[in-house]
């Protein structure tokens, strides 16, 4: 009898599986952390990554590589001229203008824009059976855009959305609560920004629900801790950008572990963006739900549980984001 193969690199590579190349775009801080990770983890066969400043792209890639040794067999590749992303089956574009002190997501909105048209006509010509991924902000309004002017379907144009705001809250709460962060079950959904919403409801930290951890009698969390930690994490990029410039190591493994749930095909349920289809009232706007990532890419987003405060949030988050796309005709 068949014995289950784990999802993973002992399964024999099917003709599919065998190649698995990244392209990244953009050589700045994060794009590089994610071709760290993604070396580091051995998730793809090849990373390629592509910026238009020749000697910075040049020297990012030469310094990757020569770690190579240490890592899995990935190659690092990459340059100047788009064609390094050929037949890449994943395309990650982290270009663009990022924020400034005092900015938020939505300021970079018009810039990016402009980046996204240049670039997805360039990226579809040299990979046209990629899926794009996008880091850049604002990712949700650069998600619905990508897709408009792409015209994929929408699950093959995917925003890292609030995954990484869902890591934020689960280190927050782990190390309150002395466990790993893995063990803690709660995402950050709608907006990646400002609008962004914890779901406490249906939250957990291993089987025990987070509102009665760790009894019932006695909960660790009130209400208002819980409002005081998803301040934080909403904040969180305010406070590291204040002090570094930049977020880049977080949004690396992040952004890595949604390039595995693709290239290893694994369903994984992760909080990531794209464009809606109706499910849960919402259309017409890109935002995070729980969403299965395979190698199709987001093959389906999940209708979420929320209470009324939730629900609302929801409903804003959305909002906000419609109005932004929509003052830049999509
Ligand atoms: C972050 O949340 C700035 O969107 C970036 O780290």
């Amino acid at each position: 009898a068949a014995v289950p193969m784990p999802l993973d690199d002992a399964r024999p590579a099917s003709p599919a599986l065998r190649h698995r190349k990244v392209g990244v775009i953009g050589a700045g801080a994060v794009g590089t952390a994610i071709c760290y990770s993604t070396l580091i983890r051995g998730v793809a066969r090849e990373v390629a990554l592509y910026d238009i400043d020749g000697p910075k792209v040049r020297a990012e890639v030469l310094d990757l590589a020569h770690g190579t040794a240490f890592t899995s067999t990935t190659q690092m590749t990459g340059g100047d001229d788009p064609a390094v992303l050929a037949d890449a089956e994943v395309v990650v574009i982290t270009a663009g203008a990022k924020q400034k002190p005092g900015q938020t997501r939505l300021d970079l909105a018009e810039a990016n824009i402009a980046i996204l048209r240049t670039l997805l006509p360039t990226v579809q010509s040299v990979a046209p059976d990629a899926l794009i991924v996008l880091v850049s902000n604002p990712v949700d309004v650069l998600t619905l855009a990508a897709q408009r002017i792409t015209g994929l379907p929408a699950g093959r144009v995917i925003g890292s959305g609030t995954l990484l705001d869902t890591s934020r809250l689960r280190w927050q709460l782990a190390s309150r609560v002395h466990v790993h962060p893995s063990s803690v079950h709660a995402v950050i959904l709608g907006e990646h920004g400002d609008t962004e919403f914890p779901v406490w409801s249906s939250a957990s930290i291993g089987p025990t629900p987070l509102l009665a951890w760790p009894d019932a009698d006695a909960p660790a969390f009130t209400r208002e801790e819980l409002d005081g930690i998803a301040h934080e994490v909403t904040h969180a990029a305010y406070e590291v950008i204040q002090g570094k410039g930049a977020t880049n190591y977080a949004i690396g493994v992040a952004t890595t572990r949604l390039l595995e749930a693709i290239l290893r095909d694994q369903h994984a349920i992760l909080p990531v963006s794209t464009v809606m289809d109706g499910v849960m009232g919402l259309a017409d706007v890109a935002l995070s739900l729980p969403s299965v990532v395979g190698r199709a890419g987001v093959e389906r987003v999940l209708p979420v549980e929320l209470d009324e405060d939730e629900r609302a949030r929801l409903a804003t988050s959305a909002e906000t984001l419609r109005t932004v796309a929509a003052q830049f005709g999509f």
